[in-house]
């Protein structure tokens, strides 16, 4: 399977499912591609002799379509099976989801369906919650909603604050993330529970 990945920042996780997809793993990278010319995750990819594009979304402004036609031309061009989205922060069309619906997952740091959108660790600390986690989950027209593939739980400890508890759930998502593509890429949409 071809996988390419939508990354708007340092693209850690983007280098933990490169680096998980060696040996007999069915999915091979094909491309990484942001939003941002300037994203970390760029150099990173490229390091590991990745094609990687950027569309820079600023100058379309409140064009989303015509940044996403952009896009889609690198998208395209490399033929992906599956497309993971991995720290992407740009919110993606109902067209554009329509035509990766069934093979886009995407990453998010809650334990969804708690949490979806944007600031989730403040908001479980703000809630006095327990726990936290991360999800992933493939991508429908609606946000952070889709079906759940698997699901990564950590302690909410005394004294954490957004910060530590983002190192502590960023830990779990690049443990959850490559076993998830890896399940998917062979057909398996069973839940995986970690931890
Ligand atoms: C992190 O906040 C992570 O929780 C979320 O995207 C952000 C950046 O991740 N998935 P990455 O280092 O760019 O993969």
């Amino acid at each position: 399977k071809r996988v390419a990945i939508l990354i708007s920042g340092g693209g850690s996780n983007m280098v933990t499912l490169v680096d998980s997809m060696v040996g007999d793993h069915p999915a091979r990278p094909v491309l990484v591609a942001s939003n941002d010319p300037n994203a970390g995750g760029l150099a990173k990819a490229a390091e590991r002799g990745i094609p990687t594009a950027a569309v820079d979304h600023k100058p379309f402004g409140k064009d989303r379509a015509a940044f996403e036609a952009e896009l889609l031309k690198h998208i395209e061009a490399a033929e992906p099976d599956i497309l993971c989205l991995a720290g992407f922060m740009r919110i993606l069309t109902p067209d554009f989801i329509a035509r990766f619906e069934g093979r886009m997952l995407n990453i998010h740091p809650s334990l969804l369906p708690k949490y979806k959108g944007l600031h989730t660790h403040a908001r479980a600390l703000e809630a006095g919650d327990s726990e936290a986690g991360c999800s992933v989950h493939e991508v429908t027209a609606e946000l952070d909603d889709g079906p759940i593939l698997g699901q990564a739980r950590v302690p909410i400890l005394d004294g954490d604050d957004p910060d530590t508890l983002a190192q502590r759930v960023l830990r779990q998502e690049h443990l959850l993330y490559p076993q998830v593509l890896r399940r998917f890429a062979s057909g398996n949409r069973d839940i995986l529970h970690l931890t």
